[in-house]
């Protein structure tokens, strides 16, 4: 059985603390539009699909308390609502693409009374939180064929079940490949600073009996150069235009050493990573976290103090070391960006 990363049953909002994993599975319930925000904040719950899903939740749960008196007030609590839950996280584009899904289905109720808005809210935030199981399952579906017996595939940071509904973008095809019997290996980049491979994809991974290997982050070209990996697929936060995709920092490195070693490099995600109103990698804004995720390790300070930090949590990918977009539609291959506008136009 493959961990939830989110569960909505009986108005009740529960999110596995992926903060605490693989030590301590600990699900926390969400008591409010602010607590919902800091759980997508420190990465309690996160991944791009599913900071989306989680603040679609948080957006309805919140839209019962505001006040009633009209739409027009209704309507502006709830979009500066959708605006403070954007502002916990700024690259993955999925949380603001499900908010502003939910800001539409209010509008598109206005004539009706409040209460049957706040309704077809929830249903709006249950809509997109079982649409991404199937697009996921569909990623999935369109990746095994690249899966083949006796490979050997990295991944980097954590795209898979608890970065969604369920399965994964980069993990899917890997479940999917393993339901069917198809042997291979998984070689997990620790992601630094904070562990997503080492800690969640390697525990996800172990949960659902696929073999994998953790490996430091720079320890990619060596593994690379002993003939071990045959393919990487990631997941990504955002699609631009042209196609360049924004990922967890470092992996643009590891593009570029595919590149190098003639690997190819697939990036997965659903259609609500795909963002056609950025041109180019270049305008994603890209988040830079706190320096002690960078000067601390496990509570203990690594680095002189006072010393300079940078901490970008995530790099751009330009479009042209991408060997494929892995999505619900089926493979993209490079260069994907005109048939991928034309697919994805909206
Ligand atoms: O900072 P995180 O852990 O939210 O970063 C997650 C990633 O970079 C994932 O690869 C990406 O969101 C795709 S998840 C299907």
């Amino acid at each position: 059985m493959l961990p939830k990363s989110i569960s909505f049953n009986n108005e009740e909002l529960v999110f596995l603390d992926q903060t605490k994993l693989p030590g301590e599975t600990v699900y926390e319930t969400q008591s409010s539009v602010e607590h919902v925000w800091d759980s997508i904040k420190r990465l309690k719950v996160r991944g791009a699909p599913a900071i989306g899903i989680a603040g679609a939740y948080g957006l309805y749960l919140s839209s019962k308390t505001l006040p009633r008196d009209s739409f027009v007030c209704f309507f502006e609590a709830l979009k500066a609502t959708a605006e403070y839950l954007d502002s916990s996280r700024p690259t993955a584009y999925n949380l603001k693409w499900a908010l502003d899904r939910m800001l539409a289905t209010a509008k598109q109720c206005q004539n009706h009374s409040i209460e049957s808005i706040i309704e077809a809210l929830r249903r709006e935030a249950v809509a997109i939180h079982e649409e991404d199981r199937e697009l996921c399952r569909a990623i999935g579906n369109n990746g095994l064929g690249l899966i083949q017996d006796g490979m050997g595939i990295l991944t980097h940071c954590n795209a898979g079940s608890l970065a969604v509904s369920e399965l994964g973008t980069a993990l899917s095809p890997m479940y999917v490949a393993h339901e069917k019997g198809i042997n291979f290996k998984v070689y997990a980049s620790e992601t630094r600073p904070l562990l997503q491979g080492a800690r969640l994809t390697a525990w996800e991974l172990q949960q659902a009996g696929i073999e994998v290997t953790v490996i430091t982050d720079n320890m990619v070209a060596h593994m690379m150069d002993e003939g071990l990996i045959d393919m990487v697929i990631v997941g990504t936060d955002r699609v631009a235009a042209n196609g360049d995709v924004a990922n967890k920092i470092g992996t643009h490195g590891v593009a570029i050493i595919s590149k190098h070693f003639n690997i190819p490099f697939y990036v997965a995600c659903p259609a609500s990573t795909i963002d056609l109103n950025t041109p180019s990698g270049n305008e994603i804004e890209i988040e830079e976290r706190a320096p002690d995720e960078v000067s601390h390790f496990s509570g203990r300070s690594t680095t002189p103090a006072g010393v300079n930090i940078r901490n970008p949590a995530f790099d751009v990918t330009p479009h042209r070391l991408v060997s494929g977009l892995i999505t619900e539609k089926g493979i993209y291959s490079n260069p994907y960006a005109e048939k991928m506008k034309e697919d994805y136009a909206r």
